[in-house]
């Protein structure tokens, strides 16, 4: 049994792109700490399947939807299905995101625009579903102390720059903006809004960054923890952050990358 275990009891949480990578981790991390998760994928529905079963075989309530995150009625169609079918939401994560990685001269309007409306406005469409429910029902005190959270998964790129990634880096640092502004704005209404920066996870999205002997050994100079992350890494804080442990804790953002930001190239005293 985690220690986790159960510390989001009778809470109901919707993962955007949870059917892979950091969303499946986080959505199973969820469950395992008692919420009732909906596991929003795009695509092709097996993996999306096979989270919900892990999920039950585990003993916990899930269902998957199908959702472009990118597109308003879609996700107003999502956010009423979740709701019909657990009664209200708690908690939202924002983690649905892709890269379409150009050289910025050879960026196409459609490269920019498909990340910026994933990455970003994804995040906006489905953080409004998610506070207007918070706002609606309020805070349940015998639930948590907040009325929602909300996690938005950014990236490390909300700070550091990346050539030929202009697109993904400006989606992140909107991100982290979206985030201190809804913080601010709906504070008074209990509703904590944070975002977690992850570093460089074992994921699908950046296998070419640590599928190969010689790739992964020059991440591992990025990394001052020494290795690459893993997804439950991300999920596990996204749990903590989400309790009423962290209460108090809004409109930050929590950086998980092993040391990636902490300037790595000055750690031998030269400079
Ligand atoms: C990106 C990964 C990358 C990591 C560190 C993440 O936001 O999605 O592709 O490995 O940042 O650079």
């Amino acid at each position: 049994m985690s220690p986790q275990n159960h510390i989001l009891p009778n809470q109901v949480a919707l993962v955007t792109g949870a059917s892979s990578g950091i969303g499946r981790a986080t959505a199973l991390a969820l469950a395992q700490a008692g919420a009732a998760v909906i596991v929003n994928y795009i695509g092709d529905s097996k993996p999306a399947d096979d989270a919900v079963a892990s999920i039950e075989n585990g003993g916990g309530r899930a269902l998957a939807i199908a959702a472009d995150v990118s597109n308003e009625a879609q996700v107003e169609a999502m956010f009423k299905q979740a709701i019909d079918a657990f009664g209200t939401l708690h908690i939202l994560i924002n983690n649905a995101g892709i890269e379409k990685d150009r050289p910025f001269t050879e960026m196409s309007l459609a490269d920019w625009q498909q990340v910026i409306d994933v990455n970003l406005t994804g995040q906006f469409l489905c953080a409004r579903a998610a506070i207007r429910e918070f706002l609606r029902r309020g805070v349940q005190q015998d639930v948590s102390k907040a009325a929602g959270k909300i996690v938005c998964i950014s990236s490390v790129h909300q700070y550091i720059p990346w050539a030929q990634h202009a697109n993904y880096a400006a989606s992140k640092g909107g991100v982290m903006l979206l985030v201190e502004t809804l913080a601010q704005e709906f504070a008074s209404r209990k509703v904590r809004v944070n975002a977690i920066a992850p570093g460089a996870i074992k994921t699908a999205i950046n296998r070419h960054a640590w599928g190969t002997p010689a790739a992964l050994d020059k991440l591992l100079q990025m990394i001052p923890y020494g290795r690459v992350g893993e997804a439950e890494d991300i999920g596990n804080a996204v749990v903590w952050l989400c309790s009423d442990a962290a209460d108090y804790i809004t409109g930050t953002t929590l950086v998980i990358d092993g040391g990636m930001t902490l300037y790595p190239s000055f750690s031998t005293g030269q400079g």
